[in-house]
């Protein structure tokens, strides 16, 4: 089975996918990680975000790998520990950029294709629904505010000592909704079959239930 999670950014899809794939046993995959991967990469080799030959070449060459960890998930980069460095600003603000390159998605595409062909998944991203997993049996789509959107993410940020300023947070997640959503390739965009819900009001309990309902009904 597999299960198709998309929304905006911040909307708590990664929080939720790893709960309810905890709960079902099955293998939770954050394609988002895979994008900023590839954007640390990147700005490793000193090369443009823009550049869709030079980070093309260097991610065909690219291990990257995922390993399960206390507070959730490892991410490494050829053997590299990047768990902290995919979140730091400077990735955030320009994963937009790289995650529109037509070879770059192409080959994330084909990496997503070939986990969920290896067991039963949790995808979350932006265009699982709609490009990776058509066929998934169970299709969510994870909206908010985005108020509450920049309030969750002050609040994470808070925690870890980051001390962005709210307005701030909301500009940034409103600009990569825009640039995420009006791409030529596989914007994000709400597939035709997946059910939509609203967190606004929602806790994290609450939607994880919802989820679970729902896949339970398509078992
Ligand atoms: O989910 P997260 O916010 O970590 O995703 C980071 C970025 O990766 C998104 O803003 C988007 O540009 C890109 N992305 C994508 N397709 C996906 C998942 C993420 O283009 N399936």
């Amino acid at each position: 089975m597999q299960i198709a999670i998309d929304g905006p950014a911040s909307s708590g899809k990664s929080t939720v996918a790893k709960i309810v794939a905890t709960k079902l046993g099955f293998v939770y995959v954050d394609t988002g990680a895979m994008y900023r991967a590839s954007t640390v990469l990147a700005q490793k080799l000193g090369l443009d975000f823009g550049d869709e030959a030079g980070i093309l070449a260097a991610l065909k060459e690219a291990d990257i790998q995922f390993k399960p960890d206390q507070a959730g998930q490892k991410v490494f980069l050829n053997g590299e520990d990047i768990t902290l460095a995919i979140r730091t600003p400077e990735i955030t603000n320009n994963v937009s950029q790289v995650s529109a390159l037509a070879g770059v998605r192409t080959e994330m595409v084909a990496r997503q294709r070939q986990i969920a062909d290896q067991g039963q998944v949790v995808m979350d991203g932006r265009d699982i629904g709609t490009t990776v997993l058509p066929a998934a049996k169970v299709k969510i789509f994870m909206v908010a505010s985005a108020q509450e959107r920049a309030k969750r993410r002050y609040a994470e940020n808070t925690a870890k000592g980051i001390m962005t300023p709210l307005a701030t947070l909301q500009a940034e997640i409103e600009l990569r909704d825009q640039k995420d959503s009006t791409r030529a390739i596989s914007p994000l965009k709400k597939a035709d079959d997946a059910i939509e819900i609203d967190t606004t009001q929602l806790t994290i309990d609450e939607v994880v239930d919802t989820i679970l309902a729902i896949v339970k009904k398509n078992m």
